[in-house]
C-alpha cells in the first residue's frame, strides 16, 4: 500500500473482521484503491499476465504429479500415459509444457520493459533484485522440469549442464556428485529433480509476495519516468487496471490456447520422444529455447585465460551474464529513467535486443556452422561478438552514456505527459 488507507468496513461483520485481521483492507488497499500513475501502457500488464502463469503451471503441475512417476524405468511411459489414458490428461500435459514457454516469454518482455524504461532505477532497486532471484528460480525449475519426462534431451541436457557445475575449482566435482545423488545422471537424480521441481514454485510464489510488496511502497513507476507528485497522476487501480490488465490476460491465454490446443509440441524437440537412453548421445544437445542466450555465451568462451581454462571461462560468463543483473541498478549512471529521453542510448537498447535474440540464435545452431552459409563466419564468432556487447552494453555503455549524454526535455508530470499541455 502506497499512502493512508481508505477502506471503509461497510457491514458488521466486514467491521469485526477488520479489527482482528485486516485483510479485506490489505486487499483493498492494494488492488482496489491502489494510486496506479493514469500513463501505463500494455507493457506494464506483463506482471499481471505472470501471476495467472504462475498459478496455471502450479495447479497443472499438481495434477500431474498426480498420475507421474518418478522412476527411471516408468518416467517417460507415464507421461505418455497421461496425454493419452488419463481423462483431460492431453490439456494438463500441453498446458503445463507450453505453459512453461509462456511464462518465460512473459517473463523475458517484463524483464525488457524494466530494461527500456529503467525501472530498477531507486527507489525499485529491491524490486528488481527480486525479480532476478525469481528469473534464477524459474530457470532451475524449467531445468529440473525438462529432466522428469526421462525422453533423450531430457537426459543428455541434464547431463551436460551438470557436468558444467564440475567445472568449478576445488568445490565443482562434490557439488556434481551431491546433486546426481550418485556418480552419474540416474534415479536418485530423477528423484531429487522431481522433489525439487515440486517445491521451487512455491517458493517462487513466495518470492513474488515480496516483489509485490516491494512494488507497492514506491508504487509502479511509469513509460515518462517521473513519480507521482499529486493524485491527478493517478487512477485507482480498479476498475481501470482490473480491466486493462484483464483485456491483456485475455488475448495472451487466447495466443496461449492455439499452442495447447493446435500445435501442442511445436515447442518441444524430437529427441524427446525417443527415451533416455544412457549409451546413445543425440547429435545436437540443445536446451529449451528460454536458455539458448546463455548457452551460447557459455560456449562462446572458448579459451582459456591463465588459471581460467575453457570450460571454467565458459561457466563463469553464464552466470555473470545473469549476475550482472543484481548490480544493473548500480552500472546505469543516468538520473533519467524512460529511454524515451534518452535518444542515444535507446539505440544501444535495441542493438542490445537484437543481441540477446542472435545469442538464442547462436545457441541453437552448431558453433561451426556457417551463419547464412556465408563461408568462414562460423556461429561461434557471431556468439563471441554478441557476448562482447552483451557484457559491454552493462559494464561500459550504461555507465558511460549515463554520465556524457545529454536526455530530451521532459514533461513536468504525469499528468503534463497524458494530457499534452506541457512541454516544459
Ligand atoms: C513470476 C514472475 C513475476 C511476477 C508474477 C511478477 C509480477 C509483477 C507485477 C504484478 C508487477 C506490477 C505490474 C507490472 O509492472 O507489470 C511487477 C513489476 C515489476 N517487476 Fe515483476 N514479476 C515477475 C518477475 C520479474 C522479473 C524476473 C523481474 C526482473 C528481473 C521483474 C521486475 C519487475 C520490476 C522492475 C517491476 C516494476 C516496474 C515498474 O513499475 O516500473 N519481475 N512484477
Amino acid at each position: 500500500m502506497s499512502g493512508p488507507s481508505t477502506y471503509n468496513p461497510s457491514t458488521g461483520i466486514e467491521k469485526w473482521l477488520d479489527e482482528r485481521l485486516p485483510i479485506i483492507r490489505l486487499g483493498y488497499d492494494s488492488f482496489v484503491d491502489f494510486p496506479t500513475p493514469r500513463n501505463l501502457n500494455y507493457w506494464w500488464t506483463f506482471g499481471g499476465i505472470l501471476a495467472i502463469f504462475l498459478m496455471i503451471q502450479i495447479v497443472s503441475g499438481i495434477v500431474l504429479a498426480m498420475h507421474y512417476v518418478a522412476h527411471e524405468d516408468y518416467a517417460f511411459e507415464s507421461v505418455q500415459r497421461i496425454t493419452r489414458d488419463v481423462p483431460f490428461g492431453w490439456l494438463i500435459q500441453s498446458m503445463h509444457a507450453n505453459g512453461a514457454s509462456f511464462f518465460f516469454v512473459a517473463v523475458y518482455l517484463h524483464m525488457f520493459r524494466g530494461l527500456y524504461y529503467g525501472s530498477y532505477k531507486a527507489p525499485r532497486e529491491i524490486l528488481w533484485i527480486l525479480g532476478v532471484v525469481i528469473y534464477l528460480l524459474m530457470m532451475a525449475t524449467g531445468f529440473m522440469g525438462y529432466v522428469l519426462p526421462w525422453g533423450q534431451m531430457s537426459y543428455w541436457g541434464a547431463m551436460v549442464i551438470t557436468n558444467l557445475i564440475g567445472a568449478l575449482p576445488f568445490v565443482g566435482e562434490a557439488i556434481r556428485e551431491w546433486l546426481w545423488g550418485g556418480f552419474s545422471v540416474g534415479q536418485a537424480t530423477l528423484n531429487r529433480f522431481f522433489s525439487l521441481h515440486y517445491l521451487l514454485p512455491f517458493v517462487i510464489a513466495a518470492v513474488v509476495g515480496l516483489h509485490i510488496w516491494a512494488l507497492h511502497v514506491p508504487g509502479n513507476g511509469n513509460p515518462v519516468g517521473l513519480e507521482v507528485k499529486s493524485k491527478k497522476d493517478t487512477l485507482p487501480f480498479h476498475p481501470y487496471y482490473t480491466v486493462k490488465d484483464g483485456f491483456a490476460i485475455i488475448v495472451y491465454l487466447m495466443i496461449f490456447a492455439v499452442f495447447v490446443f493446435f500445435m501442442p509440441n511445436v515447442l518441444g524437440h524430437a529427441d524427446n520422444f525417443i527415451p533416455a537412453d544412457p549409451l546413445v548421445t543425440p547429435a545436437h544437445i540443445v536446451p529449451e529455447w528460454y536458455y539458448l542466450p546463455f548457452y551460447a555465451i557459455l560456449r562462446a568462451i572458448d579459451f582459456g585465460i591463465g588459471p581460467i581454462d575453457a570450460k571454467l571461462g565458459g561457466v563463469l560468463a553464464m552466470f555473470g551474464a545473469i549476475g550482472i543483473l543484481f548490480v544493473l541498478p548500480w552500472l546505469d549512471t543516468s538520473k533519467v529513467r524512460s529511454m524515451r529521453y534518452r535518444p542515444l542510448t535507446r539505440w544501444f537498447f535495441i542493438f542490445f535486443v537484437v543481441a540477446a535474440l542472435g545469442l538464442g540464435w547462436c545457441g541453437a545452431k552448431n558453433p561451426d556452422d556457417f551463419v547464412l552459409g556465408i563461408e568462414g563466419f562460423k556461429f561461434i564468432y557471431l556468439a563471441k561478438f554478441l557476448t562482447a556487447y552483451y557484457f559491454g552494453y552493462f559494464i561500459v555503455i550504461l555507465p558511460v552514456l549515463g554520465i556524457i549524454e545529454k536526455p530530451k526535455e521532459r514533461p513536468a508530470s504525469i499528468e503534463a505527459a497524458v494530457l499534452g499541455t506541457d512541454k516544459a
